[in-house]
């Protein structure tokens, strides 16, 4: 579709200064009363809240195992709608955010990309989103721009019909809720050897531009004796913002390139692919960094318990004959996103209650 007219600028009063605020001045600005409203940061969530909404999507898990839980969690939220608006490419987190909406009856629209809407017409992004307000009862984003949850959330939250915002992938910035089910799946990985606490953990690959590492790094803050390995290349290294937040947590972390050295020594490997989509130069488009490759050699290198995980999608990271080993989490890890995504959506709208006394 044509685009009829540039995107409207709009200045709104107070935002930059909101925004300039460190995330922890920042936080309460999107809660609700003693709850999260709407999630746009990692850093909102802590053990407490963790620990609980992984107890919560286990007990959605084990309803839905039946015809007759399945109904139940569906007469939850009938009376609700979602919007999912994800114009960035995605898979997995639109397909689990819609699926999660419907295993607790809410009825979703989407907007897949901004050709189709006014913003062709020059509309600008706060004003589409302030339209969805109008219909539905929860927005799910997903966008390339840094910071555009965390705005359009602000924004709407000083109208007077705001809505909860879940920031699905905010830009090379912000992903919380692939945090919440990497969390889910270690914890569910290292169930029988004493959860996350006192693990170490190696993400490799394109940590500059990855929002999932640095989602998950923040994280790290909620556990005890937690030690990261940061496995990059050289031009791909975790940013700085991040290394300060894990010194000022006391969070020990260590860079190498040397993918192989510190295969024996972790609990798990976060497998990430190089982000070509932020970048500019197609040169590098065709390098695939094969140092920083999981491949079948290795495995007799890793430790028994050791959970290899991928938020993917995946290109050449980890070669296909990894799917079939036993720590090999990666497909676990993409199911969990739609039950977790399941649980924060029943907590949001207060229905997490009704789901534990189905159980008790
Ligand atoms: C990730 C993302 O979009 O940031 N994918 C996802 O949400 N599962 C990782 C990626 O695209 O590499």
């Amino acid at each position: 579709m044509e685009k009829y007219a540039e995107q409207t600028q709009q200045e709104f009063e107070g935002w930059e200064e909101f925004f300039n605020k460190p995330v922890d001045e920042k936080v309460n600005a999107f809660r609700s009363g003693n709850r999260i409203y709407d999630v746009i940061y990692a850093q909102q969530f802590d053990r407490a809240f963790l620990d609980y909404l992984c107890r919560l999507a286990d007990s959605i898990r084990l309803l839905a195992k039946t015809k007759v839980g399945q109904s139940k969690l569906r007469h939850l939220l009938p009376h609700k709608r979602a919007m999912l608006y994800f114009v960035q490419p995605s898979t997995r987190t639109f397909l689990s955010f819609q699926n999660a909406c419907h295993i607790l009856g809410i009825t979703t629209s989407e907007t897949r990309g901004t050709s189709t809407s006014s913003e062709v017409k020059g509309e600008s992004p706060e004003d589409t989103i302030r339209t969805f307000a109008s219909y539905v009862d929860l927005i799910i984003s997903r966008h390339p721009e840094a910071g555009f949850a965390e705005k359009t959330a602000w924004v709407l939250n000083q109208t007077d019909h705001p809505v909860p915002v879940l920031n699905g992938g905010s830009g090379p910035d912000q992903h919380p809720t692939q945090a919440l089910l990497d969390i889910y799946t270690l914890e569910r990985e290292f169930r029988t050897i004493g959860g996350l606490d006192g693990k170490k953990i190696a993400m490799v690959g394109d940590l500059k531009r990855g929002r999932t590492v640095r989602s998950l790094s923040y994280l790290m803050k909620n556990y005890q004796d937690i030690e990261l390995v940061y496995v990059a290349p050289e031009i791909f290294k975790m940013k700085d913002d991040i290394k300060e937040f894990l010194d000022k947590h006391r969070i020990p972390f260590t860079e190498t390139e040397d993918f192989e050295s510190i295969m024996p020594d972790v609990d798990a490997i976060y497998m990430t692919r190089i982000q070509n989509e932020y970048g500019s130069d197609p040169t590098s488009e065709a390098e695939t960094f094969p140092q920083f490759h999981l491949r079948p050699h290795h495995l007799p290198k890793i430790q028994t318990h050791c959970a290899i995980l991928h938020p993917l999608p995946r290109r050449y990271e980890i070669d296909i004959r990894i799917d079939k080993d036993p720590r090999a989490a990666y497909w676990r890890q993409e199911r969990c996103g739609m039950w977790i995504r399941a649980a924060l959506i029943a907590y949001i709208f207060r229905v997490d209650d009704d789901i534990q006394d189905e159980l008790s």
